[in-house]
C-alpha cells in the first residue's frame, strides 16, 4: 500500500469509527413503559416506495412512523451519512488484509476508544442495568477447525438442524437455497448443506459431509476446511441477513407493531402486556435499513451477495418466515429433533425462556378474560385476523374457539421474537462474527485474509447492534391499566408484571450458578425489544 493510500485508508477508518462511536453514544434505553394516548392508523406500503433505490417490493413497511416514536433528526441523520457513504465511502480498494493474528485483529478494529465508549455509556446515570458489552470471547467450537456438530447444537447456527429426510440417524443443515442468488464472483458463493451423524449414545454430532461451489466434500477431503468455511459463511450469511434482518424486523417486528397498533386502543389489557416489545419498531427499522440496506450499506459491504442478488435474496426470504420458529418446542418438533436424543443446549435455553414469556401472557391475559368471553372482545379478533392475514405461513391457531392458553402463546412468540430471536441472531453474533479466521462472513477464492475495511466495517456493525436497549428484566407495572373501579385488578395486573421480572430474575440465578458461556442466552442480556 503506498503511502497516499496508507493516509487516506487512515483518515476514512477514524472519520468512520468516530461516527460508530457517535451512533453507540447517542444510543440510551427508551422507556417502555409510557403508552402513547393517540395514534393514527399504520398503512404497509411496498419498502421500494419509500426507498426508490433499494429494489425490494415484496416487503412491506410502515408508510409513516408513527409520531410518538419518531426520530426525525436521527433519520435525517442517517440519510446524511448513507450520502457521505457515497462520496467518502469506510470502503476502500486495496486496503492490507487483518492481521494473522485474531485476537490483534479484534483490537485494532475494536480499539481502545471503541471499549472507552461503552464504559462511559454503562456508567451514565440511565444506564440500563446489564453487563456492558464485553470484548468478543472465542466460542471454543471456533478455536482450530470449527466443531461444526458442536455449532449445530448450541449458538446462533442451532436453528438450522434438522433431521435430514430419507436417511436415517442423520441431520442436516441445507442452506442450498442461497445459492439461488448472484455474488460477488471473487468470493465463494455462500451456501452449503452440512450433514451430520450422532457420536456414540447421541452424546454429540460430527459434520461428515458438505455439499457446496467446491463439490461433494468429507472430512478425508484435501478441501474439507475450507468447505467448512464456506458452510459457516452460509449459516452466518443467513442468520445476519434472513433471520435478524428479514424476519425478526422487516417482517415480524413490523407486522406485530402494525397490527397491534391498528387494532388495540391504548387502554386495552393486551395492548398494555404488548407495548413494551413492540414500540419504536418502526422508527428504528428506518435507521437500520439507512445504515445497512442502501446500496454500499452495511450488508452489501460485508457479505458474499451482489446488492441484487441481496435485495432478492430479502424480498424472498421473507415469505418464508414462520412464527413457529420463535416457540422452541414447536419449532423443534418441525425440525425432527424433538425425539433425538440429541444434547441440544440452545433448545433447552431457549425452552426455559420461553416457558417464562408463556407464563406470564397466560397469567395476565386471565385477570382480564375467561376461556369463553375470548372471543367476544372484538379488538383481539381484529389483532389476530390482520396478523394471520399479515404474515406469511400464518399465525398458526388451532381451529375452533379461542381461548386464554392460545392467546398466550401467540403473545408469547413474539415477546420471544423481539427479545430472544434478536438476541440469539442479531447481538450475540457479536462472539462469533468478529473471529474471521475461523468464521468468515466472505471467503475469497484466492485464499486471502479479509482486507481491513470490510473487517471494520463489520466490526462497527455489530458494535451498533449491541448498543444498550431498554432491558427486559425491568418492572412493567406501571403498564398496568388504571382501573378506579376494579382496584383489585389493577393490583393484580401490576403483580403480573412483577412475577414475570421475578421468574427471569431466577433463571438468570440459576444460569449465573455455571460459568458464563458465548452461546447462552441469559435473561439479564435480553432486551424488551429490538429497537435501538
Ligand atoms: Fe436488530
Amino acid at each position: 500500500m503506498s503511502l497516499i493510500n496508507s493516509l487516506r485508508w487512515t483518515i476514512r477508518k477514524g472519520l468512520w469509527n468516530f461516527i460508530a462511536r457517535r451512533k453507540y453514544l447517542a444510543t440510551v434505553p427508551k422507556d417502555v413503559t409510557s403508552v402513547a394516548a393517540v395514534w393514527p392508523p399504520v398503512s404497509l406500503i411496498p419498502l421500494n416506495d419509500i426507498y426508490p433505490a433499494i429494489p425490494i417490493t415484496d416487503i412491506r413497511i410502515a408508510k409513516r412512523v408513527p409520531a410518538d416514536e419518531a426520530r426525525v433528526k436521527e433519520e435525517r441523520m442517517m440519510a446524511r451519512l448513507a450520502r457521505l457513504c457515497m462520496v467518502f465511502s469506510p470502503m476502500q480498494a486495496g486496503s492490507p488484509p487483518v492481521s494473522p493474528d485474531p485476537h490483534q485483529a479484534v483490537d485494532e478494529a475494536y480499539g481502545k476508544r471503541h471499549r472507552q465508549a461503552v464504559l462511559r455509556q454503562a456508567a451514565a446515570p440511565e444506564a440500563a442495568p446489564k453487563r456492558p458489552l464485553q470484548p468478543p470471547a472465542l466460542p471454543p467450537e471456533l478455536q482450530g477447525t470449527p466443531d461444526l456438530g458442536m455449532l449445530a447444537l448450541r449458538g446462533p447456527y442451532a436453528g438450522y438442524l434438522r433431521k435430514a429426510s430419507h436417511r436415517p440417524d442423520t441431520f442436516e443443515w441445507n442452506l442450498t437455497a442461497l445459492g439461488s442468488y448472484s455474488h460477488q464472483t471473487h468470493l465463494y458463493a455462500p451456501w452449503a448443506q452440512v450433514l451430520f451423524k450422532p457420536g456414540p449414545g447421541h452424546a454429540s454430532l460430527k459434520a461428515v459431509y458438505i455439499q457446496c461451489e467446491l463439490g461433494s466434500i468429507d472430512p478425508g477431503h484435501a478441501h474439507w476446511p475450507m468447505a467448512v468455511r464456506i458452510a459457516l459463511c452460509a449459516a452466518t450469511t443467513h442468520t445476519a441477513l434472513v433471520r435478524h434482518w428479514t424476519w425478526t424486523h422487516l417482517i415480524g417486528g413490523e407486522f406485530f407493531s402494525a397490527a397491534t397498533r391498528n387494532h388495540l386502543p391504548p387502554d386495552h389489557p393486551l395492548c398494555r402486556l404488548l407495548w413494551p416489545h413492540m414500540v419504536g419498531t418502526h422508527a428504528s427499522n428506518r435507521l437500520a435499513i439507512l445504515g445497512q440496506l442502501v446500496p454500499e450499506g452495511d450488508f452489501e459491504a460485508i457479505y458474499s451477495l451482489t446488492y441484487s442478488g441481496l435485495c432478492q435474496l430479502l424480498g424472498k426470504a421473507g415469505q418464508d418466515f414462520n412464527l413457529r420458529v420463535c416457540d422452541p418446542e414447536e419449532d423443534a418438533r418441525q425440525r425432527g429433533l424433538l425425539d433425538s436424543g440429541l444434547p441440544m443446549q440452545t433448545y433447552s435455553n431457549c425452552r426455559r425462556i420461553f416457558q417464562v414469556m408463556l407464563a406470564h401472557a397466560e397469567r395476565y391475559l386471565r385477570l382480564y378474560y375467561a376461556d369463553d368471553n375470548l372471543e367476544t372482545d372484538q379488538p383481539i379478533r381484529n389483532w389476530l385476523a390482520e396478523l394471520d392475514r399479515l404474515i406469511p405461513n400464518g399465525l398458526g391457531l388451532a381451529p375452533g374457539p379461542l381461548t386464554c392458553a392460545a392467546l398466550a402463546r401467540v403473545v408469547a412468540r413474539f415477546i420471544y421474537l423481539a427479545s430472544v430471536q434478536h438476541e440469539q441472531f442479531g447481538t450475540q453474533l457479536w462472539n462469533y462474527q468478529l473471529w474471521t479466521h475461523t468464521h468468515p462472513v466472505r471467503v475469497y477464492r484466492d485464499g486471502r485474509r479479509v482486507p481491513e475495511d470490510v473487517y471494520q466495517r463489520l466490526v462497527n456493525s455489530n458494535y451498533i447492534l449491541n448498543v444498550v436497549r431498554s432491558p427486559l428484566m425491568q418492572d412493567f407495572a406501571p403498564l398496568a391499566l388504571n382501573e378506579p373501579a376494579c382496584p383489585d385488578r389493577q393490583r393484580q395486573a401490576e403483580q403480573a408484571f412483577a412475577r414475570f421480572l421475578l421468574d427471569l430474575t431466577r433463571l438468570q440465578r440459576k444460569m449465573a450458578r455455571t460459568p458464563w458461556a458465548p452461546w447462552a442466552l441469559y435473561p439479564a442480556d435480553l432486551e424488551a425489544n429490538i429497537n435501538a
